[in-house]
């Protein structure tokens, strides 16, 4: 189901390919997050000066917003050698062991889905991280004895969706935290357009800001958009990415005027016709539309939420009357979402997900 979304901004095997030749490989080639690539400029360039390796650094947001990319990035500003791995793929401590035990000094390891790793191989991360050491138990029982193993200085960097489900410990030990937003539609015009060179792809001004305007705010969307279109205009067209040509590939594809697809849709329309705009809890809502909540909260909810559609509230999720309005309904009187807004019914409650 999920890599049969075209606006998913989870990574896809075709995006692997064509991102490898496409991925600005230096913070000057970087379009965007303007405040992240200062930052990370002078956190660098200070790293470099001490010759020392740079502080950790975690980076955190929606898929598809260039965290690989920026860490692939920090590694090349540092001329150092970058290990990538993920939370899911270290499943034991000795997985880790095996590969930070190989760095050299002022190396990068590079843990993507950093709120996936589990809790024993996290543990073995902590002085790892804070005194560059390793501390390995030999044996079982009263006889098991630790063994501490000194490592080069070395800069972890996490990424993360979820900033929200790493735990304090982990957390506190990241010197640098960068929060990658949604990019705005001049700077996904300028990325396509990027892109649209490197590929030799026609592109015209109405086209590409059609796609921008559909993407999300995720570049990664915006460049499989112009994939997509390229072949409509290759097939049906006279190969330039026109307006008409976006316009009428993008209906195809079944990608609307906000950049929602079927299931943003249907996720919406659930919390609207089936649970009346809501409160409703994220489970509910997967069940009634048969997909999965990790799929809803990591990909239709930010941009839902960023296009203020949907509230998260300690009691579920609500509709907002701007979703209403969107999907051609009237949006009731005292619609849940009035309430929470006015400070009625749920204010005195925060939400822990959305503090995170
Ligand atoms: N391709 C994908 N994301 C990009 C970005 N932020 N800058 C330049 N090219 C990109």
């Amino acid at each position: 189901m999920e890599d049969e979304r075209l606006v998913s901004s989870q990574l896809k095997r075709e995006d692997v390919e064509n991102e490898w030749h496409i991925r600005p490989a230096m913070l000057s080639e970087y379009i965007g997050q303007e405040q992240v690539k200062s930052n990370i400029a002078v956190f660098v360039q200070a790293a470099l000066m001490r010759g020392e390796a740079l502080d950790h650094v975690l980076l955190y947001g929606p898929p598809g917003l260039g965290k690989t990319t920026l860490a692939n990035i920090i590694a090349a500003e540092l001329n150092s050698n970058i290990r990538t791995t993920s939370g899911p793929a270290l499943e034991r401590p000795g997985d880790l062991a095996a590969i930070i035990t190989s760095l050299s000094p002022r190396d990068i390891l590079f843990i993507d889905e950093i709120h996936r790793l589990n809790r024993a191989v996290e543990e073995v991360l902590y002085p790892a991280m804070e005194d560059y050491c390793l501390d390995i138990i030999l044996g079982k029982g009263p006889s098991a004895r630790t063994l501490r193993l000194d490592l080069p200085p070395f800069t972890l960097i996490g990424a993360t969706t979820r900033a929200g489900m790493l735990t304090a410990p982990l957390r506190d030990r990241f010197g640098v935290i960068c929060r990658l937003e949604y990019y705005g539609e001049e700077e996904l015009l300028q990325i396509v357009y990027r892109t649209a060179k490197l590929f030799a792809v026609p592109l015209e001004e109405a086209g590409a800001r059609e796609i921008c305007r559909r993407s999300r705010g995720t570049p990664r969307i915006a460049n499989r958009l112009l994939r997509r279109l390229r072949d409509f205009a290759e097939v049906r067209g006279n190969g330039t990415v026109d307006e008409a040509v976006a316009q009428d590939g993008l209906k195809m594809l079944e990608v609307d005027a906000l950049g929602l697809d079927i299931t943003d849709r249907k996720v919406m329309l659930s919390v609207l016709q089936k649970y009346s705009g809501g409160p409703v809890g994220l489970d509910t809502i997967a069940a009634s539309i048969s997909e999965s909540a990790d799929t809803i909260e990591d990909i239709c909810e930010p941009y839902l939420i960023q296009l203020g559609f949907i509230l998260r509230t300690p009691r579920g999720r609500i509709a907002t009357p701007a979703a209403y309005r969107y999907f051609g309904m009237t949006p009731p009187a005292d619609t849940p979402a009035s309430a929470y807004a006015q400070g009625g019914l749920f204010a005195d409650l925060t939400d822990d997900r959305e503090k995170a």
